[in-house]
């Protein structure tokens, strides 16, 4: 048996703008992770099975509706990797990553499965081969995808990120202490996107002034970080929230989180992702941690993650 694994990711800053060239900066989140298994099937008939634990979902991939996200992402890992459709693979999934939040579960699906792939076939593959291979699939989400998700899993470090560059490596001082909420309401990053796209298209002066101020937030916040300033990374974060919603990608609900945490104690917070719903991030110092976290819960919150260690 052959397997893959990847991590989960969430954006500190700059999303939206990256998809303009503007730098963003993520990070992975280890404790979310997902697991892929290649095993050979016995009676080798000629397709490849997948199965989703949890979900108790399994298909095969010749039989299956190729307009569905997985169904093509896979097909188009094996036709990158060489690797024959029509031999019996059965190909399990197992991840602990919610969907729909902004925490690149798709990505990390890609990211595991081309892993598990590339480990069953013998085959080497770069790290940064196997993020040009989750990029691929990550345009079958949204067309413009900006890369963060697939670079930042993939290298599994955290990261400054601009389209086209190289990505660069940076520091997060470990006294920096993070809490994910989730609003529970499933946050669309291709419609989030899209929105956004419209918007911009109808003023462009205005929103490129927006993407140039969330970029500048991005290039200070990576010095914050690095010196461990809890307090200015947290000032930054509730910038960037502002412009965040002046680009309509905030809710009510994400509004109302946000409000809660800052309340509690948070240094500050935001919404990560592509917004409309998923999750926010607030940083917090370590002795207000748990405050905030019941605040959260309390306000709505239908889970929290806690992100330390970040490296
Ligand atoms: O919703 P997520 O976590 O996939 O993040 C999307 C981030 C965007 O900047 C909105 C889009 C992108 O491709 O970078």
């Amino acid at each position: 048996m052959a397997f893959g694994e990847a991590p989960a990711k969430i954006i500190l800053f700059g999303e939206h703008a990256v998809v303009y060239g503007m730098p963003a900066i993520a990070i992975p989140v280890n404790s979310l992770s997902v697991r892929a298994s290649i095993e050979q099937l016995e009676a080798d008939p000629a397709s490849v099975l997948v199965e989703i634990a949890g979900l108790e979902l399994s298909f095969w991939l010749d039989d299956s509706d190729v307009s569905q996200s997985l169904v093509k992402t896979i097909r188009i890992l094996l036709d990158r990797l060489d690797a024959p459709r029509n031999h019996g693979l059965k190909i399990r999934i197992e991840s602990t990553i919610p969907v729909a939040s902004g925490m690149g579960s798709s990505a990390a699906i890609s990211v595991a499965v081309l892993r598990a792939l590339a480990a069953h076939h013998s085959l080497q593959l770069s790290l940064s081969e196997q993020s040009a291979l989750a990029f691929e699939t990550e345009q079958i989400h949204h067309g413009t995808p900006s890369g963060i998700d697939n670079t930042v899993i993939v290298y599994d470090r955290p990261l400054y990120y601009q389209r086209g560059e190289q990505p660069e490596f940076i520091e997060i001082h470990e006294s920096l202490r993070f809490l994910i909420a989730s609003s529970g309401q499933p946050s669309s990053t291709a419609e989030a996107v899209s929105g956004v796209r419209q918007r911009w298209e109808r003023d462009q002066p205005r929103f490129d002034a927006v993407f140039a101020e969330i970029g500048k937030i991005a290039a200070q916040a990576r010095d914050e970080l690095r010196d461990g300033n809890a307090i200015a990374v947290g000032e930054l974060m509730d910038l960037n929230q502002d412009l965040l919603r002046t680009l309509n990608v905030s809710t009510p609900e994400l509004e109302s989180l946000l409000d809660a945490a800052r309340a509690a104690g948070a240094a500050g917070a935001k919404l990560s992702g592509g917004g409309l719903g998923g999750n926010v991030i607030a940083v917090v110092e370590p002795a207000k941690l748990l405050d905030v976290e019941e605040t959260l819960l309390h306000a709505g919150a239908s889970a929290v993650y806690h992100v330390k260690d970040i490296g």
